[in-house]
């Protein structure tokens, strides 16, 4: 790193930079930390450079950073700026990785957004303009809070720190936070917050993050990129009259809800909140093959969003068993239905609109020349 004496009389010969007032400070700032780089009045250039990263290499070295005390954010993060500085580029090589140490448990501890997305958002916002950001992060935690995770892959590679070898059990959280999705996982595995087994989960989630980091800016740079997330279908509901930007009167609507987060997660009583049950067609682009993608959140309580691709229109049914292989909720009974991307919602009910006990519940997609299922679990 370039690091020069700030003497005196390069403070002299710039004095007319340093001008009078707020600058005055900055200059002040500059000959504590001794460092004639920081005297100029901009950071550095940005976005930063970037470079095809191998996605598989990512996620080993945010793993190896996650056990050496980076812990989940800057583990992440640091697995960019060690690999982007290998590349040789600049300035990669200056920027401290423990700048992001701060995320760890969802910031020091609280639980809010998870470290690994929060590293991964850092990297993405230093290599990508503003205007294309938002779009590769709403795809990033789109991504978190809707995938299986720790992915099947994350589950069988091979690391370079070799402590914990075994499978580990899988959650969709269907939020960003770190809260919900490290207690929700703690009660699919029967783990402890403390145990080594939570914290390998995070250790591998740090690497399926700086993975999935790595593939989005891959596709980014190479014009490959393609968007598929959707905000929460319940915030069509909610939201128009939540975030009407109106000021609040007595009996008004509180226009104060700023969020991409399902609303029912955490205002699962919420007037409105029965009417997120239904089915919606979400996205305009036809999809490729018939998919049933894990439901979301899952393990859930009250209600689960259960998504499905239909590549072409026909008629579907999408109907929910128990496992003694009984039908429990016929959620779509045999409709017509265009192609196109679905969301769904089960509200833990059956056919009589009654709740149904904790446990493991089954839903299955049907069309004329295709059947999956998925395996949901109710746990309250
Ligand atoms: C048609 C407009 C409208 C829709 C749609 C709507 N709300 Fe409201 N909401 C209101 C109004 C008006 C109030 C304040 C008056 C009241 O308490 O009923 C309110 C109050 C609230 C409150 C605070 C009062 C309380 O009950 O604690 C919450 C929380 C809330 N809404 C959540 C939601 C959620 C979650 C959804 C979507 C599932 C939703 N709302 C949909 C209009 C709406
Ligand atoms: C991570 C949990 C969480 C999510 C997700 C969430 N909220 Fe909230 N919301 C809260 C908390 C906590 C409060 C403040 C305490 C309270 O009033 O319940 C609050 C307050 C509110 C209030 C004000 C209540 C009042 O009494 O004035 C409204 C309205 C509201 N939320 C609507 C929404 C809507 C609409 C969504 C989805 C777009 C949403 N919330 C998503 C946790 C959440």
């Amino acid at each position: 790193m370039e690091s020069k004496k700030f003497t005196r009389k390069d403070f002299l010969a710039n004095t007319s930079k340093f001008a009078v007032g707020a600058v005055a400070g900055v200059a002040g700032l500059n000959m504590l930390t001794g460092t004639k780089a920081f005297a100029k009045s901009n950071n550095a250039e940005w976005p930063m450079p970037y470079t095809t990263i191998d996605p598989e290499v990512a996620r080993i070295k945010a793993h190896t950073l996650f056990h050496g005390g980076k812990d989940c954010c800057a583990g992440t993060f640091g697995a960019f700026t060690d690999l982007l500085s290998e590349a040789g580029l600049e300035p990669w090589q200056n920027i401290p990785k423990e700048i992001m140490l701060f995320g760890r448990g969802g910031g020091v501890g609280w639980g809010t957004i998870c470290g690994t997305i929060n590293g991964g958002a850092a990297v993405i916002s230093a290599v990508v303009s503003k205007a294309d950001s938002g779009k590769l992060i709403n795809e990033l935690w789109g991504w978190y809070t809707t995938e299986s995770l720790p992915s099947d892959q994350a589950n069988s590679v091979e690391y370079e720190d070799k402590t914990y070898r075994d499978s580990l059990p899988q959650n969709v959280s269907g939020s960003p936070l770190c809260h919900a999705s490290v207690s929700q996982w703690c009660n699919v595995a029967n783990q402890p917050a403390a145990s080594i087994e939570r914290k390998e989960r995070c250790a591998r989630i740090a690497g399926d993050t700086a993975a999935k980091v790595a593939e989005i800016l891959n596709d980014h740079f190479a014009s490959t990129f393609v968007y598929t997330f959707t905000p929460p279908e319940n915030n069509d509901i909610c939201l128009p009259c939540h975030s009407s930007g109106q000021q609040y009167t007595e009996g008004a609507t509180p226009a104060n809800a700023f969020t991409h987060m399902e609303c029912v997660t955490c205002h699962p009583d919420a007037h409105y909140a029965d009417q997120v049950v239904g089915v919606k067609q979400v996205g305009a682009i036809t999809p490729a093959r018939f998919e049933l993608n894990n439901n979301y959140p899952n393990p859930f309580n009250p209600s689960t969003t259960i998504q499905f691709a239909l590549p072409e229109s026909g008629k579907v049914r999408l109907e929910v068993y128990n496992i003694q292989g009984r039908l429990v909720n016929s959620i779509i009974d045999s409709e017509f239905k265009d192609a196109g991307s679905y969301k769904a919602t089960w509200d833990g009910t059956d056919n009589t609109g009654s709740r149904v006990a904790s446990g493991i519940y089954f839903a299955r997609l049907t069309s004329a020349n295709h059947m999956q299922t998925i395996k949901m679990n109710l746990l309250k």
